[in-house]
C-alpha cells in the first residue's frame, strides 16, 4: 500500500505533543500540507523544526469563536484529524458544571465546530474529504475515575456516524480511530507506576501498549482513498483489550 496524499491539505488538532504530534508529521511525509493546531507555542516550535513544510497554528480549541476564525482563515483543508482531548480524573459523585463544560467543550463541540467549517468549505467547491475522529476504546467502555472523558468520546463517536451519515451524499467520509492504552504525556500522569502499567498491559492480547505511530498508520489508511468505502466506523487500534472480559489474558 502506498498512500500518497500530494496536493491534499490536512488540519490536525492537539498536534504539539502525543499522538495528534506523530499523525501530523506522519500526514506531511505522506505529501499532505499539514496546519497542525495546539495550544503550546513551544511544541509547535520543535514541530516546525522537525518538519519545516508545516505550518502551525497555537489556538485553544474550546474557545468556540476563535476557533472558527483560525479554521476559516486556514481556506482549503481536504483532510481533517480532530484529535485534542483532555482527560482528568472525578467521579460521577464530584463533577462539576466547569468540569464537565472544559471537557466537552475540547473534546466534542471543538471536533463538532471545526467539522462543521471543514465540510461547508469542501461543500462549497465542489470536493471531497474526510474526517477521522479521535476517540478513544473508553467510549465504549466505562474507565474507573473518568466518567466525564468516556462520555464525551461516546459523544463523539455518535457524532461520527451522524456527520457519515450527513455527509457520505456529500462526498466526505467520517470516521472514529479508537485507541487503547497509548504511552503519551496524558496516560504518563495516570500510569505512573510500572505496576499500574503491567496491570494495563496484562488486559491486553498483545501484551503491550500500542504505539504512537500504530495510531498514526490506522489514521492514515482511513483519510486515503484505500478506505475509500469505510463510512461511519469506530476503528479500535487496541491490541484486542476490547474483545473479552479475562482479567489477564497474557498471564
Ligand atoms: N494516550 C492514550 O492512551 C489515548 C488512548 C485513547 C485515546 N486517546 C486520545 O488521543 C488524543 C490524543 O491524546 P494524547 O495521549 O496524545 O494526549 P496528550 O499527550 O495530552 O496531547 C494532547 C495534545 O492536544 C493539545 N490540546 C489539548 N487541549 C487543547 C485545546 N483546548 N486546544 C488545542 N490543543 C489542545 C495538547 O496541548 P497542550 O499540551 O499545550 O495542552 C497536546 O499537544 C486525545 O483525544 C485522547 O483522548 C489517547
Amino acid at each position: 500500500m502506498n498512500i500518497n496524499f500530494n496536493g491534499r491539505i490536512a488540519l490536525v488538532t492537539g498536534a504539539g505533543k502525543g499522538i495528534g504530534r506523530c499523525i501530523a508529521l506522519k500526514l506531511s511525509k505522506l505529501g499532505a500540507k499539514v496546519f497542525p493546531i495546539s495550544r503550546t507555542e513551544a511544541d509547535l516550535d520543535s514541530l516546525k523544526v522537525e518538519d519545516s513544510s508545516i505550518e502551525t497554528r497555537c489556538l485553544d480549541i474550546g474557545n468556540w469563536n476563535d476557533t472558527r476564525k483560525v479554521i476559516k482563515d486556514i481556506g482549503q483543508v481536504d483532510l481533517l484529524v480532530n484529535n485534542a482531548g483532555i482527560s482528568k480524573m472525578k467521579y460521577v459523585l464530584e463533577a462539576t458544571e466547569e468540569f464537565i463544560d472544559e471537557h466537552f467543550d475540547v473534546n466534542f463541540k471543538a471536533a463538532l465546530n471545526i467539522s462543521q467549517i471543514v465540510a461547508k468549505g469542501i461543500i462549497s467547491r465542489k470536493g471531497s474529504g474526510a474526517i477521522v475522529n479521535i476517540s478513544s476504546i473508553t467510549g465504549m467502555l466505562a474507565a474507573p475515575g473518568f466518567p466525564v472523558y468516556c462520555t464525551t468520546k461516546a459523544a463523539m463517536d455518535m457524532l461520527t456516524k451522524s456527520m457519515a451519515l450527513e455527509f457520505g451524499p456529500l462526498k466526505i467520509r467520517v470516521n472514529s480511530c479508537n485507541p487503547g492504552g497509548v504511552l503519551t504525556p496524558m496516560s504518563e500522569q495516570v500510569l505512573v507506576s510500572q505496576e499500574q502499567k503491567d496491570a494495563f498491559t496484562g488486559r491486553i492480547p498483545m501484551g503491550r501498549f500500542i504505539e504512537q505511530d500504530e495510531v498514526a498508520n490506522t489514521v492514515a489508511f482511513l483519510l486515503s482513498d484505500y478506505a475509500s468505502m469505510i463510512n461511519g466506523a469506530l476503528v479500535p487500534v487496541d491490541g484486542g483489550n476490547m474483545i473479552h472480559i479475562s482479567p489477564n489474558p497474557v498471564q
